[in-house]
């Protein structure tokens, strides 16, 4: 169990792995994620699971390789196992019977919001996707978006694929068109989810967000992974990690998840790159 069938570098620091898990890809919906460990002392990673296939009993997840703990996941290469895989956790995404979809992803969240593309492409629901990234390199599953959505609109921060601009450059300019959506789905950073959420409130576009604070049981038992919502605290690994883009305090997540940012720093640069490759 758990064995990894596949790995692939799909961008600088982002890496995909599948790995057998019969009975979390049998049960597993679109939204969901697993908590992972690469090693029997290693920590816990909340991951969404990008992809199933119950065919071959596989599950897909794509990380970034930003810390010890997905380092340690990173290095592990096809024939290994993972020490563990929780799942699948937390509440399926919902789409309200929405019509037309326009999906955001900034980043790594393309990873979480492609399950989202997928599903509403076999529901038959019309999707448009505005995927932005840092650069070229940093565009992940153009191929299998572009096949699953009406119009793919790609942003890059440097101009060196697509358009230039942030992605909610790219959602103003469809709004300003006329473009219709009754559901946004936005996944990426918090700072480009609260951006989206500000653009699509004084238009009543509903929107959906995936967060991901940091999380510890995936059971809602240790409050790792509040957050607030709506003026009440909620837990994403059991209330979420879906919610109301508009409801959600990013303030305080985006507080809470710079809370161990010198911890990890610390741990990087113990590493033999000394954190080169991990923002330093
Ligand atoms: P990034 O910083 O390279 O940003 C990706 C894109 O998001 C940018 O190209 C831009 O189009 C958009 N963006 C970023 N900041 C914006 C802003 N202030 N306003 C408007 N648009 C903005 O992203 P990355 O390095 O790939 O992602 C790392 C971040 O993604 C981490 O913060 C991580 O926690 C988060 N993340 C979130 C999820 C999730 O489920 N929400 C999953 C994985 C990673
Ligand atoms: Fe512990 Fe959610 S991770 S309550």
């Amino acid at each position: 169990m758990y064995t990894i069938i596949a790995k692939e570098l799909l961008a600088p620091g982002l890496v995909r792995l599948d790995f057998t898990a019969p009975r979390i890809a049998s049960s597993a919906l679109p939204g969901q994620f697993v908590i992972v460990r690469a090693l029997e002392e290693g920590e816990r990673v909340p991951l969404t699971i990008a992809a199933t296939d119950t065919a071959a009993g596989s599950v897909s997840i794509i990380f970034q390789t930003i810390g010890v703990s997905t380092r340690q996941l990173g290095a592990l290469s096809a024939g290994q196992r993972l020490a563990s895989a929780t799942g699948p956790l937390g509440k399926p995404s919902e789409f309200f019977g929405a019509k037309r979809v326009l999906c955001v992803g900034g980043g790594v969240g393309t990873a979480v919001l492609y399950p989202q593309v997928t599903a509403l492409y076999r529901m038959g629901v019309p999707v448009d996707v505005v995927q932005g990234a840092r650069s070229r390199d940093y565009l992940i599953l153009q191929n299998e978006l572009g096949a699953l959505c009406g119009q793919l609109i790609l942003m890059t921060d440097d101009g060196s694929a697509g358009r230039k601009g942030f992605v909610t450059d790219a959602l103003r300019d469809l709004l300003a068109a006329g473009e219709a959506y009754d559901l946004c789905v936005a996944i990426g950073p918090p700072l480009m989810m609260r951006a989206v959420a500000e653009i699509t409130r004084p238009i009543g576009l509903r929107t959906v967000v995936s967060l991901n604070p940091i999380m510890l049981d995936g059971t809602g038992m240790c409050g790792c992974c509040r957050v607030q919502v709506g003026g009440q605290t909620k837990y994403a690994c059991v209330d979420g990690p879906d919610f109301d883009g508009h409801q959600v305090d990013f303030d305080s997540l985006i507080r809470r998840l710079k809370g161990f940012v010198d911890e990890e720093q610390a741990l990087n640069q113990q590493h033999p790159c000394g954190g080169l490759y991990h923002g330093k």
